[in-house]
């Protein structure tokens, strides 16, 4: 399940991230790699542990608790501390899974990595290339979206990024521990509270049948989710 969320930063947060961006200190991209992914990775960030990281990170966190979809989605239980790259010209990502679990060295976190999560920092006109190219059963899905939008995915999926040929392609990626273990009762749970909210957005909240569908489904995350 590839899943797009629309303006989880509006365009003047997107540009006070940037400005403070671009005047940060980068580093190599292999810091966090695994020994093998190192080989295909080719990129900037910046220090995961550094302040203008961490800073910028809490922001994206607070948004994205404070965002209906993404917790519909995910049903986050941990969320790691999001990271932050650039692509320049010539930059890619070959083709690599995630680490299955991240720790955090900082705060001592420790995740298992269920969604992988890319937030567009730079605008699709600004670059050529970059595209994430996310394999599931379905195919090959790329994507490029708009700054301020975020793309979720299953951590267990193939994926690469393309070079970029011109401009810079900027983002942060983070991974999210789900209450919801198994990705088709999380796909299952999130079709279910969609069709809640669309059902009441017709019916209203106190249509009985409705009242019902919403206790199968904290019957199901009560049946599903891992604390
Ligand atoms: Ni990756």
């Amino acid at each position: 399940m590839l899943i797009c969320i629309p303006d989880m930063l509006d365009k003047r947060d997107v540009a006070d991230f940037r400005a403070i961006m671009d005047a940060a200190e980068w580093q190599d991209g292999r810091s966090t790699a695994g020994a093998q992914s190192a080989m295909v990775k080719n990129n900037e960030q910046l220090p995961p542990d550094g302040a203008t990281a961490r800073r910028l990170g809490e922001s994206i966190v607070s948004a994205l608790a404070n965002n209906p979809l993404f917790v519909s989605a995910a049903v986050p239980l941990r969320i790691f501390p999001p990271l932050f790259n650039r692509y320049g010209v010539g930059h890619d990502f070959g083709l690599h899974v995630d680490n299955s679990i991240r720790g955090d060295p900082l705060t001592g976190l420790r995740i298992r990595t269920d969604l992988s999560v890319t937030l567009f920092l730079s605008e699709p006109e600004d670059y050529d290339g970059g595209e994430l190219v996310i394999e599931d059963q379905f195919g090959a899905h790329e994507v490029k979206l708009p700054a301020g939008h975020l793309v979720l995915y299953p951590s267990s999926s193939l994926h690469l990024v393309r070079p970029v040929t011109r401009g810079a392609r900027v983002s942060s990626f983070f991974w999210v521990q789900s209450m919801i273990h198994d990705v088709q009762a999380r796909s299952l749970i999130f079709d279910l509270d969609q069709t809640i909210q669309n059902l009441v957005a017709h019916l209203g909240k106190g249509d009985a049948e409705i009242v019902r569908l919403t206790g199968i489904y904290h019957n199901l995350i009560r049946h599903w989710a891992e604390l």
